[in-house]
């Protein structure tokens, strides 16, 4: 292998590192999205369309994993920025390689993961898919308290489904938390904003 010079290495590296702007991401043509918001750990994205007529979001998350770990998202209802007391959705993988769902609430900072009810109403319960490394997680929320702004949390970490492991507690695994106001982030559409 070429030896390139140290430079132009750490170039490829901040690149590398750097999560893509979020408006550039690509759905299927009925998973359009109105905005987004590139966050700012584990390379993750959150799309959505608000619906103010009845305060839900569609919303679709994705982060970059390995076919053998484990992604998730969710929001914190009550205990303000943070992981105990959030409601999430973890995508994962079975042997066969088919995506699954689990939906708890955190209990604790060792979760039981009981597969349940997540404290907050999804009338489009989450369905995830895995492609080009990463998983995107769909699902459509009542936005908790009928608030714009919520407190939302997510997570990358190793083992498949019936086997998720401890996520790591350092860098980037300790950032991923974030104050969404769904009225905000980027349009992905500057011209159709409004609601169609
Ligand atoms: C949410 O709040 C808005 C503004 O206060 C109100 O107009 C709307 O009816 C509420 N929606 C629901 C589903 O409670
Ligand atoms: C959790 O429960 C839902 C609803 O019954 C089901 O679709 C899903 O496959 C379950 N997830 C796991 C990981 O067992
Ligand atoms: C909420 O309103 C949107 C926009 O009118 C509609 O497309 C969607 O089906 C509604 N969702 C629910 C759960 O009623």
């Amino acid at each position: 292998m070429a030896r390139l010079p140290l430079v132009a290495m750490l170039v490829l590296f901040t690149v590398a590192a750097a999560a893509p702007d979020c408006r550039s991401s690509k759905f299927p043509p009925d998973r359009a999205f109105q905005r987004c918001s590139t966050l700012p750990a584990l390379g993750a994205s959150l799309y959505w369309t608000y619906n103010p007529v009845n305060a839900t979001a569609d919303i679709a998350f994705r982060a970059p994993q390995r076919s053998g770990g484990w992604v998730a998202w969710g929001i914190n209802t009550g205990r303000g920025l943070g992981m105990v007391g959030s409601g999430v959705i973890v995508a994962s993988q079975e042997d066969t390689g088919a995506v699954s769902v689990l939906t708890t609430v955190l209990e604790s900072y060792s979760p039981s993961l009981t597969n349940g009810s997540l404290g907050f109403d999804v009338p489009v319960p989450p369905v995830a898919e895995y492609a080009g490394g990463a998983y995107t997680i769909y699902v459509t929320v009542a936005l908790p308290g009928n608030s714009t702004v919520q407190n939302t949390v997510w997570q990358a970490g190793p083992g498949s489904t019936g086997a998720i492991r401890p996520h790591p507690t350092s860098g980037q695994n300790l950032q991923s938390m974030q104050r969404i106001d769904f009225l905000a982030g980027q349009s992905i559409m500057p011209s159709n904003s409004g609601i169609p």
